[in-house]
């Protein structure tokens, strides 16, 4: 695995692979890996001759009383376990060369975003995809990779690709969880023990929902009550939302086409903050 951290080192080592056309697959990260990342290099892997990853805790999607400070930074892991997964290029950027000037040009990111985690967290998705359309750039890849764990970010960044017209391919990956059922998170490690167990109330609470799809019902508040029940059975975890929604306009479910639904979710848990989903109908395939 080669590591590279300004923009000159990763342009030198995928000068030879942009001009032999090469099929670059890309894994964004913020670091502090977990095998969910791992899937993706995984799913990267099956589509691309070479895999660049890159990590970086990007400020701008933080909000001011956010944890960008104590987001965990275990750099030496992560090193390995990219190398172990299959990493060819592992780009670290530093905040000072991704944003040299305060107030320059960034991305809008549009209806999609103000529900949901846009509601609780203004500002998050300009800040991501501000920071994804940069590192697409930079890498030029032929695909990227981002997770199903996060339904409305995987939604936006298709959005931007298709609504600017950026040269590359989008591919989901699916949620890699706990043997519990908790899908990970480089957030988990902060929950407190009690808090990781009340924490399973959300995967508990979904396939309550997915249950109530399968045998039938087609009520997007009726399968939402069904998962609201189990969730209220958890007093010490505080839900934001828990909705059916269409899943790649993540607009509210309406009737017409219940193939395409998912239930989304986001509660506090302490003070750590987790959010989850799953698909009604069958799951996309790529
Ligand atoms: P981060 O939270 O590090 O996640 C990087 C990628 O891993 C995202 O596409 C995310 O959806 C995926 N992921 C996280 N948990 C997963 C799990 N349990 N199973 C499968 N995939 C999972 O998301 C970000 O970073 C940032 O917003 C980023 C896109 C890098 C922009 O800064």
């Amino acid at each position: 695995m080669i590591r590279v951290s300004t923009f000159a080192e990763l342009r030198g080592s995928l000068t030879e692979f942009w001009s032999d056309r090469t099929p670059i697959g890309f894994v964004p990260t913020m670091g502090a890996l977990h095998r969910g990342h791992v899937s993706l290099v995984e799913r990267a892997r099956r589509s691309a001759d070479l895999v660049v990853m890159s990590i970086f805790v990007n400020p701008r999607q933080f909000g001011p009383n956010e944890d960008y400070a104590r987001y965990p930074r275990p750099i030496e892991h992560d090193e390995q376990l990219a190398e172990d997964s299959g990493v060819d290029v592992l780009f670290t950027p530093h905040a000072s060369e991704i944003y040299p000037i305060a107030g320059g040009v960034a991305i809008a990111s549009g209806n999609a975003a103000r529900r949901w985690e846009g509601e609780v967290r203004p500002g998050h998705f300009d800040g991501v995809l501000t920071v994804v359309a940069k590192l697409f750039n930079l890498v030029r890849p032929d695909f990227a990779v981002f997770g199903q764990k996060d339904l409305q970010q995987a939604a936006l960044v298709s959005a931007m690709v298709r609504d600017l017209n950026m040269p590359l391919g989008i591919f989901i990956g699916h949620t890699v969880r706990e043997s519990d059922g908790l899908a990970m998170s480089s957030r988990n490690r902060f929950l407190a023990p009690a808090d990781r167990q009340r924490a399973r109330v959300l995967s508990r609470a979904l396939s309550a929902a997915t249950s109530s799809f399968r045998d039938g019902e087609r009520d997007p508040g009726a399968i939402e009550s069904a998962g609201r029940a189990i969730l209220d059975s958890e007093p010490e975890v505080h839900p934001d939302y828990f909705a059916v929604v269409d899943r790649r306009s993540l607009e509210p479910a309406t009737r017409d086409s219940p193939g395409d639904w998912a239930v989304i979710t986001a509660a506090r848990v302490g003070a750590t903050r987790l959010i989850d989903n799953a698909l009604l109908g069958e799951p996309d395939g790529d």
